[in-house]
C-alpha cells in the first residue's frame, strides 16, 4: 500500500509540474516572438523610409541631370539690404551668405559654433570685400536660444529684409533636445517656426507694399513621403524623422504666408528646394551612404554654389503679392506637391509650432 503511495505521488506532482512548465515555455515563447516581430517591423519600417528617400533623391538627381545646363539671371545688387542667413557656417548657407555678401548687402551669419562663425564671417567679409558680415549666435534646437537671438536683433536697431531660414540637420540618430524634442522635428520646423514668428514684427516694418521683406525656407522633395505628425508612426526612422520635419516646415510656411496676406503684412514667403547636393549635410548617414556619394560627387549636377543660387533667387525674386508660397526649384517656380495645399493640414503645423513654444510673452502667436 506505502509502496503504491510513494509510487502513485511523485506521478501526481509530476503531471501537475508539467502544465505549469508548459504555460511558462508558452508565454516565454510568445514574448519572444511578440519581440522578434517587434523588432522584424520597426527594421521593414525604417527600410521602406530609407527606400521612399532614396526614391524620391533619385528622380530628384535625374530631373537635375536632365535639365542641365542652370543659368540664373544676374542679381541686382543689395547694398542697403540686410540679410539673415542661419546656417551659414557650411554647404548652402555659406553660399548663399557669400552670394548676398558680394552683391553688397549687410550679411548676418547666424549659426550655432561661435568659432567657426566667426571665422566664417571674417572670410566672407575679405573674400567680397564687404565689411559688413556679421556673426550672432544662434542654436535652434533651444528655445531660449532662439529667443535671446530674436531680442539680440532687435536690440540692434538694423533693419531685416531678406532672412533664408536654412540650418538643418539629417540622418541623426535618435536624439532629444533639452527642450524634449526630437532634434530633427526640434531644428528643422519648431526653432525655424518660433525664429520666423519673432522675426515678423521686423522684417514687416522693414519691408514696404511693394517691396516686401523676403522669408526663405529651405524645403526637401522627401516631404513629398512623410506624413504630418508629432511623433513617428512606431519606432524612430532617421530617414523619416527628416521628410516629416521638412512637411511640417512647408506646411508651416503656407499656413504663415495666409496669415500674413489676410493682415497684409510687408513680408513675402518663398520655398527653396535645392534638389541633392553633396554637403555635410550627410555626414551622419550610414558608412555605405558616405562612401557612395564620394564616389558619386562628381556625378552630382548641382554643388552648393549652384543650390545657393537658387536660395538667392527665391528671396529677391518679385513675386506678385498673395497667400501662395512659391516652390523654387534650379530657379523655378515648381508646382506644389498637392497635399501641402491642405489648410486645415497647414494649419495643424502651425498650432503644432505654437503649441510647442508658447510662452506667456508671445502675445501676438495667434496671427
Ligand atoms: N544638401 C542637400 O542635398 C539638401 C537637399 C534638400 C534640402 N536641404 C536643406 O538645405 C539646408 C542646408 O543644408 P546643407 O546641405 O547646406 O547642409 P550643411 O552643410 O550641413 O548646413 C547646415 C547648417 O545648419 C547648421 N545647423 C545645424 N544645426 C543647427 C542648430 N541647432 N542651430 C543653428 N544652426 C544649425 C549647421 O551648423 P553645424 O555644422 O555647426 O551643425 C550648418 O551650418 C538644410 O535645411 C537642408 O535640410 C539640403
Amino acid at each position: 500500500m506505502l509502496g503504491c503511495v510513494a509510487y502513485i505521488e511523485p506521478r501526481g506532482s509530476e503531471s501537475a509540474i508539467k502544465p505549469e512548465k508548459r504555460r511558462r515555455t508558452t508565454i516565454t515563447m510568445v514574448v519572444y516572438l511578440r519581440a522578434a516581430r517587434d523588432v522584424l517591423v520597426t527594421w521593414m519600417l525604417a527600410f521602406w523610409h530609407m527606400l521612399l528617400t532614396y526614391y524620391i533623391g533619385t528622380i530628384t538627381v535625374v530631373r537635375q541631370w536632365t535639365e542641365c545646363p542652370l543659368a540664373f539671371p544676374e542679381f541686382p545688387r543689395q547694398a542697403d539690404r540686410v540679410a539673415v542667413i542661419t546656417g551659414a557656417t557650411s554647404g548652402i548657407g555659406y553660399e548663399t551668405a557669400r552670394i548676398l555678401a558680394r552683391l553688397g548687402a549687410h550679411v548676418i551669419v547666424a549659426a550655432n559654433n561661435r568659432k567657426e562663425g566667426t571665422t566664417v564671417a571674417a572670410t566672407i567679409a575679405k573674400e567680397t570685400l564687404n565689411d559688413k558680415v556679421d556673426f550672432m549666435f544662434l542654436d535652434l534646437s533651444s528655445f531660449a536660444s532662439v529667443r535671446r537671438f530674436a531680442a539680440d536683433l532687435a536690440a540692434r536697431g538694423l533693419p531685416v529684409h531678406v532672412m533664408v531660414s536654412n540650418a538643418g540637420v539629417m540622418l541623426l540618430p535618435e536624439d532629444y533636445t533639452s527642450d524634449g524634442l526630437e532634434r530633427h522635428f526640434h531644428v528643422n520646423f519648431v526653432g525655424a517656426a518660433l525664429l520666423v514668428r519673432l522675426m515678423l514684427p521686423l522684417l514687416h516694418s522693414s519691408g514696404r507694399a511693394d517691396r516686401p521683406s523676403t522669408l526663405v525656407a529651405m524645403a526637401s522633395a522627401t516631404h513629398r513621403v512623410a506624413h504630418l505628425s508629432q511623433t513617428p508612426v512606431g519606432c524612430y526612422s532617421a530617414h523619416e524623422a527628416y521628410a516629416r520635419s521638412k512637411l511640417a516646415l512647408v506646411l508651416f510656411w503656407r499656413s504663415t504666408a495666409r496669415r500674413v496676406w489676410c493682415r497684409r503684412m510687408h513680408v513675402s514667403l518663398r520655398l527653396a528646394d535645392p534638389g541633392v547636393v553633396v554637403t555635410p549635410l550627410f555626414r551622419h548617414g550610414s558608412l555605405f551612404l558616405r562612401f557612395v556619394l564620394r564616389l558619386a560627387r562628381p556625378l552630382t549636377p548641382r554643388n552648393a554654389r549652384q543650390a545657393a543660387s537658387n536660395s538667392v533667387f527665391a528671396a529677391l525674386s518679385r513675386v506678385s503679392p498673395g497667400p501662395e508660397v512659391p516652390y523654387f526649384e534650379d530657379g523655378k517656380d515648381r508646382p506644389p506637391f498637392p497635399v501641402t495645399l491642405d489648410q486645415q493640414l497647414q494649419d495643424r503645423a502651425w498650432e503644432m509650432a505654437r503649441r510647442l513654444t508658447y510662452a506667456n510673452d508671445d502675445q501676438d502667436w495667434d496671427l
